[in-house]
């Protein structure tokens, strides 16, 4: 589906583009800077969007889709004319050793070389820095969910904007810490940047105030005690343990709930500490339900979930997903029976018309999926 740009860069489908050089940014991370290879403009994109990319992954029978942020101010790399990503080698699970490394984190990370070309999908995401507001803003991650947060940072600091920007980074250590020095330096430089990183477990030439402000996690109270106060715009971005426990601090600390913005690496998670929906029996009537076919799940449509995709995680149904944002298709799935809305009217729908992506889209009444 590959389709050639616009004069600004825009393009449809897949685009090819070329990696230009590279950089270790921690021993888990490496940024990727890509250029287009038809020499081409780039589009600009929204600090915290991502790109998404359809790998050749040996011993995979189908491309791999996976989404990368891109990390780096839109206008900082060359004036806008590179695309950067920061990834992190994802290893098999502490408990699952026998089981394969991650397939697009490993593939980045052990074959592509400074000359590869990729098959990249444009610039997408709803999660993005909200320039229309000019209120403290604070960026809060957690591991390589720092990506958005650098370049959200980088953007405000290009455009010499003063809201107060505050940089709160969890890690787990030193080795693992990426773009320390760039956000130490513009903490040190820049009059209304601060940064604060916490490390779960020093290693032994982690220092403190040099390489980090304090050990453990990032606390209520440490917010409390950094922060001017709740009434802030606050950016999370990290694994679902760190997203739910930041996110019912920020609520219990007084934070409205439309001032706090969030993305997921990964399947989603119910953030806030309040009871799931039920599951309902297959014949239960009345109310919407949505079936999950393959796997034998009902459920109720209680409204509150905001796609299919996040209904299907909360009760445990297998779905794939990559961008979740309609841009990628890795969520397409066959609509058995019933009718859906989508909910981002950006999607790209599939061509098949009995698939829908379940990630952008939400049941107009009962609704049976091939899942
Ligand atoms: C919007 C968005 C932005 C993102 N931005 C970034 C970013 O800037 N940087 C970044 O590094 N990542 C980012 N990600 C995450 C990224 O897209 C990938 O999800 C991540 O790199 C892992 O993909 P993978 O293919 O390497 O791992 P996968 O192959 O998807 O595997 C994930 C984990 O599952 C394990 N696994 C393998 N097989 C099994 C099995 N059978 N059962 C159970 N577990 C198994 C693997 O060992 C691995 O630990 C982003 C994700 C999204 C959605
Ligand atoms: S997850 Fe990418 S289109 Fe749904």
């Amino acid at each position: 589906m590959s389709e050639s740009p616009d004069n600004f860069g825009h393009w449809k489908g897949t685009r090819t583009f070329v990696v230009d050089s590279m950089a270790e940014e921690s021993r888990t991370v490496t940024s990727f800077y890509l250029r287009p290879e038809d020499g081409g403009a780039v589009p600009a994109y929204k600090p915290g969007q991502f790109l998404s990319f359809q790998l050749d992954v040996p011993g995979h029978d189908k491309p791999v889709v996976r989404s990368y942020t891109l990390s780096d101010s839109p206008s900082g790399l060359e004036n806008g004319k590179l695309y950067r990503l920061s990834i992190k080698r994802e290893p098999a699970p502490k408990d699952q050793p026998d089981l394969p490394p991650g397939a697009a984190s490993n593939y980045f990370h052990d074959h592509v070389t400074v000359g590869s070309t990729l098959s990249v999908i444009a610039p997408a995401g709803d999660f993005f820095l909200h320039e229309d507001r000019d209120g403290p803003v604070v960026l809060m991650s957690g591991g390589v969910g720092l990506t958005p947060m650098i370049s959200m940072l980088n953007h405000i600091v290009d455009q010499g904007a003063e809201r107060p920007v505050w940089f709160l980074h969890g890690v787990q250590n030193g080795s693992e810490h990426a773009f320390r020095d760039h956000v130490r330096q513009l903490a040190e430089t820049m009059e209304n940047v601060r940064a604060h990183m916490v490390y779960a477990e020093p290693g032994p030439g982690d220092v403190l105030g040099r390489d980090y402000d304090a050990e453990g996690f990032i606390t209520t109270q440490m917010l409390e005690s950094l922060l001017p106060g709740p009434d802030c715009d606050f950016y999370l971005c990290g694994p679902p343990p760190f997203m739910k426990a930041l996110y019912n601090a920020l609520l219990g600390w007084g934070v409205q709930e439309s001032r706090i913005f969030y993305e997921f690496f990964g399947p989603a998670t119910v953030l806030k500490d309040a009871p799931a929906p039920t599951p309902v029996a297959a014949d239960s009537v009345g109310g919407v339900e949505v079936v999950f076919q393959k796997s034998g799940v009902t459920v109720a449509w209680d409204g509150l979930q905001e796609s299919l995709l996040v209904l299907a995680e909360a009760h445990g149904v297998e779905a794939d997903s990559a961008c979740r944002s309609g841009v990628c298709q890795t969520c397409a799935c066959r609509l058995v029976e019933g009718e859906v809305e989508y909910t981002n009217e950006d999607a790209f729908l599939p061509d098949d018309e009995s698939e829908i992506l379940i990630c952008s889209s939400v049941p107009k009444g009962k609704v049976i999926l091939d899942l």
